[in-house]
C-alpha cells in the first residue's frame, strides 16, 4: 500500500512538474489582490525575474527549455502592495517567428528547425532568447542570454528598446555572461559599487577567450580584460573578491562536426571529460596584483557559484558541484524527467593556497541544491548564509521542492517546503532597510567590511517563485529569512503560471504605475 502511494505520488509529481512547463504565451499587468498573509510595508523596491515563456512555437515542442523566448516577470512593491507586469523580450528571433507562426531559428540547446538536417546543417545563426536573468544596473535594465548581447528593457513598462552594447564596450553578436556580481565596496573604487561581468567565447583552435567586464554604477567601464585560455572554456558563472575574479574550466570537450552538419544543436556537442580536473583560473582585478594563475581542483561541473572570499592567501569559492557535466541529449522529452536520475548538485567550498597552489574541497551540505544566493552586502566577503532552491529529500538527487539555507560557519540549516506538489525556483535575498547589516556596509568609516561578518546578515526576506501543480498556477512566497521553518509572511497567487525560470535580482527602483498607488 505504501509502495503504491508512493508510485502514484511520483507519477503526479512528474504530471505536475512537466505541466510547469506548459508555455504561457499571455502577458500580464496589475496590482495582486490574491495575497495570503500581509506584504512587509518595509519591502521597498522590484523583483525581476526571466525564464523561458514560450515552450513551443507554431505547435511544435522545443526540445531543451533553455531555448524558450525569454519571459520577464516584475514584482514591484510599494507600500506594502505589489504591482505585476510580465513581458516577453521583443528580441529579434521571437518577432520573426510571431509574424511567421512557425519555428524559424535552430536552438542552442536542443531545438532544430523542421526538416531534418538537410534545413539544419551550415546553419550557425544563434536566435538571442535573452530568457537566462535580468538585472538592474547603472539606470539599465538587461535581459541576459550568455551566448550573446544584453536586450534593454524599461523598467516601468518591460518594453523592450533593443540590444545594448553599453555604449560600444561590446561588439555586434558579442558574448556577455547572465551571472554578473556586484561589488558593493570595491575599494579599486574608493568603495563605489561595480558590477564585474564577463564574456567568453571557444575557437575553432581549440583555446578560448575571456573578456571581463568592470561596470560602474554610471554605465562606464572601470576596467576591461582580455584573456586567452588554453582549451575549450564553457564558463556559465564566475565569483568575485576584492582583489579577485575566479573561473572553474570544468574538464569538458567540445565536438562541433554534429553541429555544423545539422545533426546536432550547437550545445549538444559538450561532453565531459570523467577524472579530469577542474581548471580554477584566478584573475586579479587590477595590475598591481600581478599576472593572472591557474590551479588544479577536482574533477567535476559546477554552473553556479554562491560566493567567494579571501582569508589571509587562501581563496574560498563556495558552488554547486556536480561529479560531471551531464550532456545536453538529443533524445527524449525533457518533460518525461526520471527523477531518480537527476544529476545530484551538492553545496562545496573549494580553498586554494594561493602561495603553495593547494586545493582542497570539502561539502557544506549533503542536500541537493541549485541557484545559491546570499546577502548582496556580503558578494565577495567572509558570510554566513547562502539560500538554494533544494531537494525534498535530505539527501540524494531530487527535483528542486523547498528552499534551503545554510549557514557556512556552523553547518547548521533550515528548510522550507511550500508543498508535496509544487517547485521552488531560485531565491532572491532582500535586506531590511536599515538592518544592522546594511548599516555596517554603508556606515563610511567602517571601510572595507573584509573578513568582517556584519551582525544580523539573514534579517531580510527571502523571495521566491513556486509552481503549484495542484492549482496549475504560480506563487511568489516572502519568507523572513531569519526564520524559514515559520513559512511565509506573504505569499501572492498569481491568477496564472509562469514557466520554470530561471535567474532574477532585486532593485530598489519602484516601478509601479505612479498614478495608482
Ligand atoms: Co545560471
Amino acid at each position: 500500500m505504501a509502495l503504491a502511494e508512493t508510485l502514484v505520488d511520483q507519477e503526479q509529481l512528474r504530471a505536475d512538474w512537466a505541466r510547469g512547463y506548459e508555455s504561457q504565451p499571455e502577458e500580464h499587468a496589475g496590482w495582486v489582490s490574491a495575497v495570503s498573509g500581509a506584504i512587509p510595508p518595509e519591502l521597498s523596491g522590484t523583483l525581476f525575474r526571466n525564464g523561458p515563456g514560450l515552450l513551443d512555437v507554431g505547435g511544435r515542442r522545443l526540445h531543451h527549455p533553455f531555448d524558450g523566448d525569454g519571459l520577464v516577470a516584475a514584482f514591484s512593491f510599494v507600500d506594502g502592495r505589489c504591482f505585476y507586469r510580465s513581458r516577453f523580450v521583443r528580441t529579434a528571433g521571437y518577432l520573426a517567428e510571431r509574424r511567421a507562426g512557425r519555428l524559424l531559428f535552430r536552438g542552442v540547446f536542443g531545438t532544430q528547425r523542421p526538416g531534418g538536417w538537410l534545413a539544419n546543417a551550415l546553419d550557425l545563426r544563434l536566435k538571442n532568447v535573452a530568457n537566462t536573468n535580468v538585472v538592474h544596473w547603472a539606470n539599465r535594465l538587461l535581459a541576459l542570454w550568455e551566448a550573446a548581447e544584453p536586450h534593454r528593457l524599461d523598467p516601468r513598462t518591460l518594453d523592450t528598446y533593443g540590444v545594448d552594447r553599453l555604449g560600444g564596450l561590446l561588439r555586434d553578436g558579442e558574448p556577455f555572461a547572465a551571472h554578473p556580481h556586484i561589488d558593493p565596496f570595491c575599494h579599486w573604487d574608493g568603495g563605489a559599487p561595480c558590477l564585474v561581468t564577463f564574456g567568453v567565447k571557444p575557437r575553432f583552435d581549440g583555446t578560448s577567450v575571456l573578456k571581463i567586464y568592470e561596470i560602474g554604477p554610471d554605465g562606464l567601464a572601470r576596467r576591461t580584460q582580455e584573456l586567452e585560455i588554453d582549451g575549450f572554456a564553457f564558463l556559465h558563472d564566475m565569483a568575485i573578491t576584492p582583489n579577485y575574479c575566479v573561473f572553474f574550466q570544468n574538464p569538458l570537450r567540445y565536438d562541433p562536426l554534429p553541429y555544423l552538419f545539422g545533426r546536432q544543436s550547437a550545445a549538444q556537442g559538450l561532453r565531459s571529460l570523467p577524472g579530469q580536473a577542474t581548471s580554477v583560473l584566478v584573475v586579479p582585478r587590477h595590475p598591481s596584483l600581478g599576472e593572472p594563475r591557474t590551479f588544479q581542483a577536482p574533477p567535476g561541473f559546477v554552473w553556479h557559484h554562491a560566493n567567494a572570499c579571501e582569508e589571509g592567501d587562501t581563496l574560498h569559492i563556495d558552488s554547486v558541484w556536480y561529479d560531471r557535466f551531464e550532456s545536453f541529449s538529443p533524445a527524449g522529452d525533457f518533460r518525461a524527467l526520471d527523477f531518480a536520475q537527476l544529476p545530484y548538485g551538492v553545496l562545496a567550498r573549494t580553498s586554494v593556497d594561493l602561495r603553495t597552489g593547494a586545493t582542497e574541497r570539502r561539502e557544506l551540505g549533503a542536500r541537493c541544491c541549485e541557484f545559491p544566493v546570499l546577502h548582496p552586502g556580503r558578494v565577495g566577503r567572509d558570510y554566513r548564509y547562502v539560500y538554494t532552491a533544494a531537494a525534498d529529500a535530505p539527501e540524494g538527487p531530487g527535483i528542486l521542492q523547498t528552499l534551503w539555507k545554510v549557514d557556512v560557519a556552523s553547518g547548521a540549516s533550515e528548510v522550507w517546503s511550500p508543498g508535496p506538489r509544487c517547485f521552488a525556483g531560485e531565491p532572491v535575498f532582500v535586506p531590511r532597510p536599515r538592518s544592522a547589516a546594511v548599516a555596517h556596509l554603508t556606515t563610511p568609516d567602517v571601510g572595507d567590511p573584509i573578513g568582517n561578518t556584519g551582525p544580523g546578515e539573514d534579517d531580510g526576506w527571502l523571495l521566491a517563485l513556486v509552481y503549484d501543480g495542484a492549482r496549475h498556477g504560480t506563487d511568489l512566497a516572502i519568507l523572513d529569512a531569519r526564520d524559514l521553518a515559520a513559512g511565509p509572511v506573504a505569499t501572492l497567487h498569481l491568477d496564472h503560471h509562469l514557466p520554470h525560470g530561471l535567474h532574477g535580482s532585486f532593485s530598489s527602483g519602484r516601478f509601479a504605475p505612479e498614478d495608482r498607488y
